[in-house]
């Protein structure tokens, strides 16, 4: 559920008329509703009855300080993978004792800022990690909390590229091997092991992977909780959102006629292999928090008709959106105005970046757009601005939060100067 939908025939964001976002902040700009995110929050924290569970938002989904600042405010931890993510959320507020620190390539110098900033846990992913690890913390004179990621090789059913629990991807631990680096772990003298964590990919649809996860994990835990004392098992993010039909996902009525997994599915085919497990459970969501908590606004630059096929050409690209370019992903566009008597349009459409993947839809149909007119990229809250670029020498979008009536600019478009910031011409030239 969401809070984007038209009144009359203006689309709104909670009680926002976004053609207004629009021409006072100009295309293209990233439009937030910080309702959604705090109801998709509740829903998730509700979601899992009798079970010991904190949410740790993927930050990486949307890290804009606003998006960690609301977060933050209603309780949520943090999933962070950088130095810099790590940054962020102590710059919007949050809490380092409610973060992870997941990712396989941790340098000395994030190790260190993670374990003197206090986090609550390295989500460790190799035995020379641990090492490293080890070593850093040896230098602090503090023991580093940690948890390994284990990779149980569940196939997610979702696209190639964002899937992650399979033997054949580059994350986490084989589950033959965890129990003998979580024994290494145990071993380490600058080491304390915590827990364990696993992510099977992102955008799943039904829960049965995740509970196929849980299930090849349990016995694991319970001989870590016996040999190690392990307090927790993060079982990381994955809940997928409706792209197809975005829009009408904001109404539960959607909800009751399709049979798309909601939280409280997730929860309640979860809730109890995690009750089993009798330890404290971490979830991280990116996706299932922000991704419809957000759109992508566009101005309409061309309609260029041809003979095989119609062009709307609009002055976001794949810069700014990069996920259709990069995993074939749907987004819903719709018309800020919607003009039922207007005839309807077979187009691709695309932006103005110079690569034939720059396009965000093919042969879609739309109401006809006219030159300036606007449109929304729906389900573009998560992946969207975190993922956005400066190809082709393009600024970074504008991004704007809203509550209610109000609405606030988070982020200011790039200026032109933005853009060769730091470059510098050698005395040579
Ligand atoms: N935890 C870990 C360890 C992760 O690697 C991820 C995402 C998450 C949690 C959050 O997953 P989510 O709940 O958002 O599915 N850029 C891609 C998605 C990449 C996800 C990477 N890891 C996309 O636009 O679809």
């Amino acid at each position: 559920m969401h809070h984007f939908k038209y009144t009359g025939d203006r689309l709104h964001c909670e009680s926002v008329d976004l053609a207004e976002v629009a021409r006072l902040y100009g295309t293209p700009a990233y439009v937030y509703s910080a309702s959604t995110i705090a109801d998709n929050l509740a829903r998730l924290q509700k979601a899992l009855p009798g079970v010991d569970a904190r949410v740790c938002y993927a930050v990486k989904a949307n890290p804009n300080l606003a998006v960690l600042r609301l977060l933050a405010g209603l309780g949520a931890g943090f999933d962070i993978v950088s130095g810099g993510e790590l940054r962020r959320v102590v710059a919007a507020g949050g809490d380092p004792g409610k973060c992870v620190f997941a990712g396989v390539g941790k340098s000395g110098e994030e190790i260190r800022l993670a374990l003197e900033l206090g986090v609550f846990a390295l989500h460790v992913e190799s035995l020379p990690e641990l090492e490293r690890v080890n070593r850093v913390a040896g230098q602090l004179g503090v023991r580093a909390p940690v948890a390994f990621r284990v990779n149980p090789d569940v196939d997610a059913h979702t696209h190639a590229k964002i899937t992650t629990g399979k033997s054949e991807n580059k994350f986490g631990v084989p589950l033959e091997k965890a129990e003998a680096a979580c024994d290494a772990a145990a071993a380490c003298r600058h080491i304390r092991l915590r827990g364990v964590q696993t992510h099977i990919g992102s955008q799943l649809t039904s829960p049965e992977p995740f509970v196929l996860a849980v299930e090849k994990l349990a016995p694991l835990v319970a001989l870590l909780r016996k040999r190690h004392g392990i307090e927790y098992c993060s079982i990381g993010g994955g809940i997928g959102i409706p792209y197809k039909d975005a829009l009408a996902s904001g109404s539960p009525e959607w909800w009751a006629k399709n049979d798309f997994m909601t939280p409280e599915a997730y929860g309640a085919a979860l809730a109890p292999e995690l009750a089993r497990l009798g330890v404290k459970i971490l979830l991280e969501p990116g996706r299932f928090l922000v991704g419809n908590a957000g759109v992508l606004l566009s101005r309409v630059e061309y309609l260029k008709r041809g003979d095989a096929r119609n062009f709307l050409i609009v002055d976001a690209g794949m810069n700014d959106l990069v996920r259709p370019a990069m995993y074939d992903s749907h987004h819903e566009i719709v018309p800020l105005l919607r003009d039922t008597t207007r005839p309807a349009l077979t187009a691709d459409v695309v932006g103005p970046v110079c690569e034939s993947s720059d396009c965000f839809a093919k042969g879609r149909r739309l109401q006809e757009l006219r030159e300036g007119e606007f449109l929304a990229l729906m389900s573009a809250g998560a992946y969207g601005a975190s993922m956005s670029s400066r190809y082709n020498s393009r600024r970074l979008p504008a991004e704007i939060l809203v509550r209610g009536a109000g609405f606030e600019l988070v982020r200011e478009r790039e200026s032109p100067d933005d853009l060769f910031r730091g470059e510098k011409l050698p005395p040579w030239l």
